[in-house]
């Protein structure tokens, strides 16, 4: 596929030097007048062929979904640009590659038209950050933003004006490859890190940014079993609670582009849902922007049994209020038919016509089409020194230490000798997921490198421990237990390899694989202390590894500067400070376990097992809550909360209160802790989560600082919606929760008036 759009950009850079361009003098190019003048006046002067061009958007690169047998090479291709029957142009590179694509669209086609160039820039494009979920453990939007805007700045400098990011499922099933792209299982936090993705990948929409696009509307994490494009069937009252929350809060945020997803709702696939695209987010949401369908799912409404061919899966599509269609081409082949045989009303059309040209000139691009190509730019702003310095910094804010027994971590800096054992540890072609954009494993410092480069004067021995197979051998065991006596700790690295992380990567089993327990086994039977690092992208069930484990830090898939910020957090420079933001399960049989669940009507507590709790919502075999809780997460220093207090037990509807506690370091080290604000409503006219968080604050404290922290409480943190996506405030009894994960808390109760 490479060769496809190496040839497709050459074919554009031969063909484009023949071509003067012709400055044609209309109103649309003047860019004294407004947008929208420029908009009506281009609109005025484009064919129907023309007006359905802008809706279709062609891969032109490597393929992140199946082939859509549209058949067409790079010369068919690039033949529709000039005839205008392409908007734009998905995952084709580089600032020389799409400027001479971009060339052919603006010269030789009759309006010369600008195409908008897209990826899938999801947590970097050369330097590459954490996973998302991993970043949304840091509880730090600042630092979302800071990754998202860097990374628009490298994937700019590469000619691209959109990223398909962020992706704010909300996501309760790590079975999900995807869990890896979001931010976890709260509405809250999901919505604030959308926030904070969004303004980062927008900025100013200079051309050091790209249109940010809201993934996948909606209820894609919902997804039966965890199995990728499968089944999503949730009651709206859910949906509005928790699964909307997050889309919301970017289209308040600004993003430009919403993308459909391939799951149904309701019995309708998203991509032809007009409750979703017309109802909620145009009517209720005023969302201003486009829409572009995800890979073929307008065709794909064929097999869901919705469509019965092309043609009526184009007209299902366009009338529920989607737009651009991305892949499947039932637009460019059918949406002509439909307008003249008036079965699809010429506004539709031209109301998503304008939505997206609106883009392109905001971008400037119709003024400028080649400011987004500049070679030298490119080379100057990627894999810079800073670029690895923000990676570094995401990465270490990242890692979730789930145990440190004796506070055997930080490692001494003088120690003798550490043995790193583990395939994952040096496996470059693992270190790096699916969506790593134009990532490069050979960039990527690995656990070994890191380890090694940090405590340079200790001797550091490797054994690969299993294979790349995750199988355990005799030789490697011998190899591994003789190292292991010579070492004052051993670090073991098990996990997932970033190969099976992302899209179409769904697991049923998410355990360590046997060979990797087989090794923690001996490695724990030689007596030594078993540091265990997780290298994966989604949570693990860590059940069998806690047991043989000294330490657990979760490094998740931490991008380029992986090695170096764990190896800051193993030598104590860096003290963590993240936290889970989606529940561990205890077994897979558990999934999906998540912390704002509802009460039932037989309600257990973990650890009872008197007579009463027996015809109760339990398991028999495992506790109710999950091994790490959300919000958990351990630090190097300890923490203690004490005093919480409200301002008053009533509040009034238009009224507010405040919450009051203090939180003391008690350890030896400087650190950060995230205070967690959860609420309850105990009775409503719908039933509500047991918990549900409502407000943070991540704070730095000196070794034996202590601190008053404060919330305020407002109405909007006691509201919810009904089924229909009205929001109700009721009268009655609330109970707060702070504390250091959703688990361990104080309480307080008040009155709403
Ligand atoms: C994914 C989207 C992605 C698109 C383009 C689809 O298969 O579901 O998230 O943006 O491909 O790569």
């Amino acid at each position: 596929m490479r060769g496809k759009y190496l040839l497709l950009s050459a074919i554009a850079f031969v063909s484009g030097l023949r071509f003067s361009s012709a400055q044609i003098k209309y109103p649309y190019r003047n860019a004294n007048l407004s947008i929208e003048k420029r908009i009506t006046d281009l609109l005025s002067r484009m064919t129907l062929d023309e007006k359905v061009g802008q809706l279709n958007q062609l891969n032109s690169g490597p393929l992140t979904g199946p082939e859509a047998g549209n058949g067409k090479g790079p010369k068919e291709m690039l033949q529709q640009i000039r005839d205008g029957k392409v908007g734009s142009l998905l995952n084709v590179v580089g600032a020389v590659e799409t400027g001479n694509i971009q060339k052919i669209a603006v010269t030789e086609s009759r309006l010369g038209i600008p195409l908008l160039f897209a990826l899938d820039v999801i947590h970097g494009y050369k330097t590459i950050f954490p996973i998302p979920i991993a970043e949304s453990c840091s509880w730090d939007p600042d630092l979302a933003e800071k990754c998202a805007s860097a990374a628009a700045k490298e994937a700019s400098a590469s000619g691209l004006h959109w990223t398909f990011a962020p992706m704010m499922d909300l996501t309760r099933d790590p079975r999900w490859g995807r869990v890896m792209e979001g931010a976890g299982e709260d509405p809250y936090l999901g919505g604030v890190f959308a926030a904070a993705r969004v303004r980062g990948f927008q900025g100013n929409l200079d051309n050091n940014h790209l249109l940010a696009c809201v993934k996948h509307f909606a209820g894609y994490g919902a997804a039966e079993s965890g199995r990728e494009y499968n089944t999503v069937d949730i009651s709206r009252y859910n949906l509005w609670n928790m699964y909307l929350p997050p889309y919301k809060a970017a289209v308040d945020a600004g993003a430009a582009t919403v993308m459909n997803s391939f799951n149904i709702v309701d019995g309708i696939p998203a991509s032809a849902n007009k409750y979703l695209n017309t109802e909620v987010l145009r009517k209720k949401w005023k969302f201003r922007g486009f829409m572009v369908s995800d890979w073929s799912s307008f065709s794909e409404m064929i097999n869901h049994g919705f469509a019965e061919n092309k043609i009526d899966a184009a007209e299902k599509a366009i009338l529920s209020g989607s737009q651009m269609d991305m892949e499947s081409g039932v637009f460019i082949q059918h949406l002509k038919t439909l307008i003249s045989s008036k079965k699809v009303p010429q506004k539709l059309l031209d109301n998503a016509v304008r939505d997206i040209l609106y883009y392109k000139f905001k971008l400037g691009l119709f003024d400028n089409p080649y400011k987004y190509h500049n070679e030298n730019h490119e080379k100057s702003v990627q894999l810079s020194s800073e670029m690895h310095e923000l990676s570094k910094q995401a990465s270490c804010k990242s890692m979730v230490l789930l145990k440190n027994e004796n506070g055997t971590l930080p490692l001494d800096k003088n120690i003798k000798n550490i043995l790193v054992v583990g395939n994952l540890a040096t496996n470059r072609s693992a270190s790096l997921d699916f969506w790593s954009a134009k990532g490069d494993t050979n960039q990527v410092t690995t656990y070994l490198a890191g380890i090694k480069s940090k405590f340079a004067k200790s001797e550091i021995s490797f054994s690969e421990g299993y294979n790349e197979k995750n199988r355990f051998s005799t030789e490697t065991e011998n190899d591994m237990l003789t190292k292991a006596q010579k070492a004052d700790v051993v670090i073991a690295v098990i996990g997932i390899s970033g190969k099976l992380a992302g899209e179409a990567r769904s697991l049923a089993d998410i355990a360590p694989a046997s060979g990797q327990m087989e090794m923690l086994r001996k490695l724990h039977s030689s007596g030594k202390k078993v540091i265990v690092l997780v290298h994966a992208a989604r949570p693990m069930i860590l059940t069998d590894v806690l047991p043989m484990s000294s330490s657990i830090l979760y490094c998740w898939i931490g991008g380029t500067e992986m090695g170096a910020a764990l190896a800051e957090i193993l030598a104590g420079d860096y003290n963590p400070s993240a936290k889970l933001t989606m529940s561990f399960p205890h077994a897979v049989g558990q999934i999906p376990v998540y912390y704002n669940s509802f009460n039932t009507g037989r309600p257990h507590v973990d650890g009872r097992d008197g007579p009463d709790d027996f015809w109760v919502s339990r398991y028999r075999d495992i506790p109710n809550a999950a091994l790490f809780p959300f919000g958990f997460g351990l630090s190097y220093t300890s923490w203690e909360y004490s005093n919480l207090e409200l301002s008053s037990h009533n509040m009034d509807k238009n009224g507010s209160i405040t919450c009051t506690l203090y939180v003391k370091n008690k350890g030896p080290l400087d650190g950060e802790e995230i205070v967690q604000l959860y609420i309850r409503d105990v009775s409503a006219s719908y039933v509500r989560p047991i918990k549900e968080l409502k407000s943070f604050k991540k704070l730095y404290f000196k070794a034996g600082e202590s601190k008053k922290v404060e919330f305020t409480i407002t109405p909007s943190m006691l509201s919810f919606y009904d089924p229909e996506g009205n929001t109700l405030l009721e009268s009655g009894s609330f109970t707060v929760f702070v504390g250091k994960n959703s688990k361990e808390v104080q309480e307080a109760s008040f009155v709403l008036k």
